[in-house]
């Protein structure tokens, strides 16, 4: 029968087998699976790995510093931080449509991605959370023809978002790729992942910025950023995190009239998302109690300043996306 403990054994003698003497690489995301994979790397081949965090700035408040800080401080596990939030917020700077932000976001990820693994010397290897699914919907792009081998294509994080140039391919290690997400959650349960990574909601690889309607400003982020803090900090309080598939905020770039003492404002409104799902290929809109929601919309209108509206998404899926872009 299949055991974490025979699971983990067994993967570190694969890595040292495949990796010899040799330096791997590492993109981490803050989800689960580069999360195991940096830990099963780390203990079985220790200062060969390196392992890169880009902060594009478009992750959620404090989770950066928090991701940095678990690795360094509880695993001991070193973290190359790169912030690169100026360059990424410059790339997209002004641009409204979704796939163009998608695109700009993809290749700034590969170019940093690219001088970073170039800056910190050289790399036979670069360490991928491929998980069993992706192998099977990959059986053939990510082959090469002459040797047989699966190569680095793409950035599994960023899949959707662009290829890796020629002169960068790597060898692959993929630890993960017989398992299953479930799978891959009780692993990284059984090493001391925290919950708040195991099981973390799906969040996209291009963060905040598709969650921002239109033009992303660093206004706008920190805005949103503040909105969907408290969203979370609601549902976790009152243990809901595990009955939605996601639950988050979206910003949109209008602005509507409202009152505020004897102000009058002129703001933005912030719209919850919050779903249930099996899969991500439907969604259904949450019940979420009422009560919940009078407590998230008086908090943001009242915490976040530059908003003053909060509405409830009840589109499903289809014909909705869970997505606002
Ligand atoms: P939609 O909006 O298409 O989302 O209903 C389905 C699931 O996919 C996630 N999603 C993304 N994930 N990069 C990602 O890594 C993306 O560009 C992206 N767009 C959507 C979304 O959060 C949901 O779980």
């Amino acid at each position: 029968t299949w055991t974490t403990a025979a699971f983990v054994e067994e993967a570190i003698r694969e890595i040292r087998a495949r990796v010899g003497e040799k330096r791997v690489l590492l993109a981490l995301s803050g989800g689960v699976d580069s999360s195991t994979l940096a830990f099963l790397l780390y203990k079985a081949i220790g200062e060969q790995l390196t392992c890169v965090f880009i902060d594009q700035g478009f992750m959620r408040k404090y989770e950066p510093e928090r991701l940095v800080k678990l690795f360094q401080e509880q695993f001991h596990i070193p973290v190359e931080y790169v912030n690169a939030r100026d360059r990424f917020l410059t790339a997209i700077s002004g641009v409204t449509d979704p796939e163009e932000k998608r695109r700009r976001i993809g290749h700034e990820f590969i170019r940093v991605f690219e001088e970073t693994s170039k800056r910190l010397g050289h790399f036979d290897y670069l360490a991928q959370g491929t998980l069993y699914p992706d192998v099977i919907e990959s059986a053939d792009t990510n082959v090469d023809p002459q040797t047989g081998e699966r190569v680095a294509v793409k950035i599994k994080s960023h899949h959707n978002v662009g290829g890796l140039p020629k002169d960068l391919r790597f060898k692959l290690v993929e630890p993960l790729r017989k398992l299953f997400k479930d799978e891959v959650r009780k692993v990284g349960r059984s090493i001391g992942l925290p919950e708040e990574i195991v099981q973390r909601q799906p969040f996209p690889g291009p963060g905040l910025a598709i969650r921002i309607l239109g033009e992303v400003t660093a206004e706008r982020l920190n805005i949103l950023r503040d909105a969907d803090l408290i969203v979370r900090q609601e549902i976790n309080q009152r243990g809901l995190y595990h009955s939605f598939w996601q639950a988050f905020a979206v910003l949109l770039p209008i602005r509507s009239v409202g009152v505020m003492g004897d102000q009058r404002t002129y703001a933005y409104p912030i719209v919850l998302r919050i779903v249930t799902s099996e899969d991500g290929m439907t969604a259904d809109w949450a019940r979420v109690p009422y009560d919940v929601l009078e407590v998230i919309s008086t908090r943001i209108v009242n915490e976040v300043k530059g908003v003053n509206r909060v509405v409830y998404d009840i589109t499903s899926k289809p014909p909705g996306t869970i997505e606002w872009e």
